[in-house]
């Protein structure tokens, strides 16, 4: 038997899947459940428990559940509960049946691959919270379209931008999800790290918020040939780029509202024994412009064919005129922005 120590739990794995490389995402997850004083936490997929285990010992969370389909993980969840002095409730279910039949207050899914299957059930069961990861980062991302098109009931694109347009699918099913339970999702915080995607959502219930989040599912209308984009809140693309009369494709429906909350994060961010990754990562994004998706600097220096600068100067040149500008954690190239591409093929350009 070998044991495994992550965060403040020492635990075995035998005959469920560990992932040492999700410590980021899990060490995330503990710190926003501490920041948002939870009381009730469901780790719907638990595998060896590790996830919920953490958010019952570090983020000090009274009821946690535990749950897993396999009879091996659910052998493993009990030892691990026990070996680390949690009392925690303990279930073999399929997530589904289990979501249908309880409410909790915070609801985590952490699947193989798309959680799409479990959000509907998901989606009654959260009460406050709705926290999702995605590792089917191809279909999300248009790599894999008709899977995505299958799983999200969208067209993804793969662009320049892929990483965002793989979040704003995941939180586009989300909020279409929510929005026929009456309810609706504020996200707090939004990442895509490695192979995943992740998300924090707050769950709003009512059926105006509802109708008023579908106001932010919307399209992407995006040149191929020289990178610009629009976002549209209807599926009626003009067609042809504004910018250089090219054939436009059309990518949606897509989440294209905030997708991160600076003061939520801000609070993530106090919490102690952050690591130095995590807080890195949570600062970037917390600093991250609202303009849905971003140009890619050496893209855009390439078609320009000229040599790329410094990204901060471009940055501040977008300022200087008036516009929204930052990096953004979704690509150290990217230049995130509410300027239009010929404004910052402008600011590329050298002085
Ligand atoms: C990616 S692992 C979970 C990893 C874990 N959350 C962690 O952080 O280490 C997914 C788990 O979901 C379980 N699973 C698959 N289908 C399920 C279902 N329908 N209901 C409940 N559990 C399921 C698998 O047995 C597996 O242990
Ligand atoms: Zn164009």
């Amino acid at each position: 038997m070998t044991l495994h120590t992550e965060g403040a739990i020492t635990f075995e794995t035998e005959g469920a899947f560990y992932n040492p490389k999700m410590m980021l995402n899990r060490d995330i997850g503990v710190a926003m459940s501490r920041a948002l004083g939870l009381t009730e936490y469901l780790d719907a997929l638990s595998a060896s428990g590790i996830r919920g285990l953490r958010v019952a010992k570090e983020a000090g969370v009274e009821k946690v559940t535990l749950n897993d389909v396999s009879p091996q993980a659910f052998e493993l969840l009990v030892k691990n509960a026990a070996r680390n002095d949690l009392d925690c409730t303990v279930s073999c279910k399929n997530a589904n049946v289990l979501l249908h039949e309880q409410h909790f207050q915070a609801v985590d899914l952490d699947p193989f691959g798309s959680p799409s299957s479990y959000l509907p059930a998901a989606s009654r069961s959260a009460l406050c919270y709705l926290f999702i990861t995605a590792t089917d980062t191809a279909p999300l991302c248009g790599a894999h379209l008709k899977s995505g098109i299958r799983k999200y009931m969208t067209v993804p694109l793969r662009t320049d931008y892929h990483r965002e347009m793989g979040a704003r699918v995941l939180l586009g099913l989300a909020a279409r999800e929510l929005a026929r339970l009456d309810k609706s999702p504020v996200p707090l915080l939004t990442h895509v790290t490695d192979h995943y995607v992740r998300t924090y959502l707050r769950v709003i219930k009512g059926a105006k918020a509802a109708d008023k989040c579908l106001e932010a599912v919307g399209y992407v209308e995006h040149c191929r040939s020289c990178g610009s984009f629009v976002l549209l809140s209807d599926p009626h693309p003009a067609g042809s780029c504004d910018h250089c009369r090219s054939a436009t494709t059309l990518a949606g429906p897509l989440w294209l509202g905030r997708i991160q909350d600076p003061d939520a994060i801000h609070n993530v961010l106090n919490c102690p024994g952050l690591s130095r990754r995590a807080e890195k990562l949570l600062s970037i994004c917390a600093s991250e412009v609202e303009a849905p998706m971003y140009y890619d600097h050496h893209s855009i220096c390439e078609r320009l064919n000229i040599t790329p600068g410094k990204i901060e100067e471009i940055l501040e040149r977008l300022r200087l005129a008036g516009r929204q500008a930052s990096r953004t954690h979704f690509n150290g190239l990217g230049i995130k922005t509410d300027a239009t591409l010929p404004e910052v093929e402008e600011a590329a350009k050298p002085e």
